[in-house]
């Protein structure tokens, strides 16, 4: 049972390759190394004892994307990761974000229409709620309008795929919509690899403790919270590859009667950033560099999620802690920094 993954050296990407090899599932990686590199390749071969099948080149090629649908015509699924996903980056490059998300996105659904590939997993994020009236938030949570081209991209993105789904019966989805993942792999062997300084907090809270960033600042102290910053639903890595890993065997043993599915991916618990700088402490030993400083503009104030539908009906739940999420994204960012 052969399933594409696109974006599958990226951060969620690469861990979700992992868990579908160890699940008996051959897999073939696109990926044009944008914000990622080929030793991950190696990695995930290290850990998994298989090497992915793998082709480097941009999915917004239309002309490459089709040639390679044809050629791999027995996909059962794809699981498409591969987007430009830096928010604030997306409100100075709007063209460059509306292009690569939803053109790659077309071609795919292009290629799966010409050649029969039923299954996709759709990498969808919790940006599409915005600040929401209500909380916890639900799947059927409105769709508020998007604070930034990225969060745009998406909400576009899962309209293409419903639309595409009425229009030519044989396509299903499901849309997974992220809450904020951190944390690495166990064996340290993949992680997150920000380009450049992190826009995320827990790559920067990892770089300012290893020492390549001088402090962390901690973005707004007089929310509305128990301790005045702001809260996100954290989910490790792992929990939310193994999540993409259930998703395509739910749609290939055609478990649901419907076309297009959504599920939110969290923990359901809500953390402060304080909450998250106080495990690292706990669990690295380490004294974290860090001041308050103004809020960061266009962060919503608090965010988390109802994950009983997903618990229910997709029968997966996160199941990692907060001190394990920020071990292991601890011990990443050291073994990164041996291996330099
Ligand atoms: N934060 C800091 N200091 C930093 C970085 C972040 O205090 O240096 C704070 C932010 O202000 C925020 C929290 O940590 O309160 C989490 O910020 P992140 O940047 O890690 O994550 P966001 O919640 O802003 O964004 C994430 C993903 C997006 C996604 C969005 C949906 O990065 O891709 O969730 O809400 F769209």
């Amino acid at each position: 049972m052969k399933i594409l993954v696109t974006g599958g050296t990226g951060f969620i990407g690469s861990h979700t390759v992992v868990e579908l090899q160890q699940k008996g599932f051959d897999v073939v990686v696109v990926d044009n190394f944008s914000n990622s590199n080929p030793e991950v390749l190696d990695n995930i071969e290290k850990i998994s004892g298989i090497r992915p099948e793998f082709e480097a080149f941009d999915l917004i090629d239309q002309t490459r994307t089709s040639a390679f649908f044809k050629k791999h015509y027995e996909l059962q699924g794809v699981i498409h990761f591969a987007a430009f996903k830096a928010v604030g980056e997306s409100v100075q490059k709007p063209l460059t974000y509306y292009r690569n998300n939803l053109q790659s996105l077309m071609n795919i659904l292009d290629g799966m229409r010409e050649n029969n590939i039923p299954n996709l997993v759709f990498s969808s994020s919790c940006t599409v709620y915005g600040q929401p009236d209500d909380l916890p938030v639900k799947e059927t949570s409105p769709i508020k309008k998007a604070w930034s081209p990225y969060g745009n991209t998406k909400q576009i993105s899962e309209d293409i795929i419903t639309d595409t789904i009425t229009a030519y019966v044989g396509i299903r989805a499901i849309a997974l919509r992220y809450f904020n993942p951190i944390g690495a792999h166990d064996s340290a062997l993949i992680g997150e690899l920000p380009l450049g300084v992190p826009n995320n907090l827990m790559p920067f809270i990892t770089q300012t403790a290893i020492g390549l960033r001088p402090q962390l600042s901690v973005f707004g102290s007089d929310y509305n919270t128990h301790d005045g910053t702001a809260i996100r639903d954290y989910i490790h890595v792992v929990d939310l590859a193994q999540a993409h890993v259930v998703a395509v065997e739910r749609m290939i043993g055609k478990i649901s009667e419907k076309s297009f599915e959504v599920f939110n991916l969290g923990t359901g618990n809500g953390l402060s950033v304080l909450d998250v700088i106080n495990s690292f402490e706990k669990t690295s030993g380490q004294k974290l560099n860090y001041i308050l400083v103004d809020r960061r503009p266009g962060d919503v104030e608090q965010v988390w999620a109802d994950t009983s539908f997903a618990n229910e009906v997709l029968g997966w739940k996160a199941v990692k802690t907060v001190d394990e999420m920020t071990s292991s994204a601890w011990n990443w960012e050291q073994a990164l920094s041996k291996r330099k």
